[in-house]
């Protein structure tokens, strides 16, 4: 089978390499891609957010499936403009693709489903955002409606930092403060059948301690020996399956990557957001930890055929991914500042380097964005991944790296 890869960051960089290591995959394209993925894949300078011009990448390169990996060109309707072309597309149709493009849409889709999510409010007017805030009290979280990378939820005990945010954004929504750990928990679907992965965590702030601003993820792990036992089992019914038929029910189904976010509350698991696509870093973790060959489960999805495909399976053990980002982090970027240590983090056992804001600068590694790259281990058991993740950390140094120093560091094996 051929692949085509659309994006540039830390997720499509696994998702790439994983399909590399598929013996049912003989050729691996990507686009715009890094440098780390152009060591697993034939990269081709395409406009990502241009459905024309990936699907007549897609054509020109013969492909059998493409896999669109980040949210923005998904709400474009990237994958629409794939699938008019008859090649199978990972990912959701534009519409679909609303669950993650519009907070109020998936809270629409949630209350229809009756799926348990934090009661919420959709305002349009700073006096609108002021009685939502009363009404709930704090701490007071407030969610830009539209795509915003992860940066654009707010949770604060300070009623004036919360309408401070509220009059950047048009549409706001204010809701409820959910307590209790998060887990990250993604779903293979093909618009019917619903495979969950194995749950995952993440860590969002920038600083250790979870201090900070919200970041797209500094860290992430899997599996999740604390979670309760039978945890997939109860969101699979009360969450994805539910989902995942409403969207059909609308005549907006959706196939691809559903990922819950999820609040496991005192009062029971809530959702916290859906995204549409694979969660970044968690991916990184989960697809080293995948038993099986990940292109049958795209391609099932991809054409409703995800029934007749077994379901994931995992190898024992756990991976952990640390995220370094660049100086500035998470409200600038950082370009250019050289990169070094890499080849010899990936040459530790069971350590590997996944590329996302990296750029060539002649014969130099430099960084490109403000997630620069994650090193991502296995082990016997979380802290054991733990242990090989930060030896893989110290190997690489640029000017101004950041990372968190916590990453999985409470979690018992
Ligand atoms: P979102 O973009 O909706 O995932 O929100 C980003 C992060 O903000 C989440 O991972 C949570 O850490 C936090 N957050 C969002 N909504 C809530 C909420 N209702 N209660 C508490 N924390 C929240
Ligand atoms: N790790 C959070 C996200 O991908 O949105």
């Amino acid at each position: 089978m051929k692949t085509l890869v659309i994006g540039t960051g830390g997720r499509e960089h696994a998702l790439a390499r994983a399909l590399a290591h598929d013996p049912g995959v003989t050729e691996v394209h990507a686009a715009p891609g890094n440098p780390g993925i152009a060591a697993v894949a034939t990269l081709h300078d395409v406009d990502p957010m241009s459905g024309p011009a990936v699907a007549e990448l897609a054509v020109s390169l013969g492909v059998d499936l493409v896999v669109v990996g980040p949210e923005a060109p998904l709400v474009a309707g990237v994958a629409d403009a794939v699938r008019d072309k008859g090649i199978a597309v990972f990912g959701p149709s534009g519409a679909a693709a609303q669950l993650e493009g519009s907070k109020a849409f998936a809270k629409a889709v949630m209350e229809a489903a009756s799926v348990p999510t934090a009661a919420a409010v959709l305002c349009s007017s700073v006096s609108e955002v002021a009685s939502a805030l009363d009404r709930f009290g704090p701490p007071y979280v407030v969610k830009d409606d539209g795509l915003a990378a992860g940066k654009g939820v707010v949770v604060t005990s300070s009623r004036e930092d919360a309408l401070a945010h509220a009059a950047g954004c048009d549409r706001v929504v204010v809701e409820e403060y959910l307590d209790g750990p998060e887990v990250s928990l993604f779903a293979i679907t093909d618009g019917t059948t619903v495979y969950p992965l194995q749950p995952a965590q993440d860590f969002k702030r920038i600083f250790d301690g979870d201090a900070g601003p919200n970041t797209g993820g500094m860290g992430a792990y899997t599996p999740l020996p604390w979670a309760p036992e039978g945890l997939v089992g109860e969101v699979l019914r009360d969450v994805l399956q539910p989902t995942v038929d409403e969207m059909a029910r609308r005549g907006t189904p959706f196939s691809g990557l559903l990922y819950a976010g999820l609040a496991l509350t005192s009062r029971g698991t809530r959702v916290i957001e859906f995204n549409a696509r694979w969660g970044d870093p968690e991916t990184q973790p989960l697809l080293a930890l995948l038993d099986a060959p990940l292109s049958p489960l795209l391609m099932g999805a991809a054409t409703g055929t995800l029934a007749s495909v077994p379901a994931p399976v995992w190898k024992d053990g756990a991976a952990v991914a640390v995220v370094m980002a660049s100086a500035g982090y998470p409200e600038s970027a950082s370009r250019g500042d050289v990169i070094t240590g890499t080849d010899a983090a990936g040459s530790l056992d069971r350590v590997h380097v996944i590329h996302a804001g990296t750029a060539l600068d002649g014969a130099d590694l430099v960084t490109a964005g403000g997630r620069v790259l994650a090193v991502v281990a296995t082990g016997g058991d979380v802290q054991a991944a733990r242990a090989s993740a930060y030896d893989g950390v110290a190997a690489i140094s640029f000017p101004g790296a950041q990372h968190r120093s916590d990453i999985a560091a409470h979690v018992e094996s």
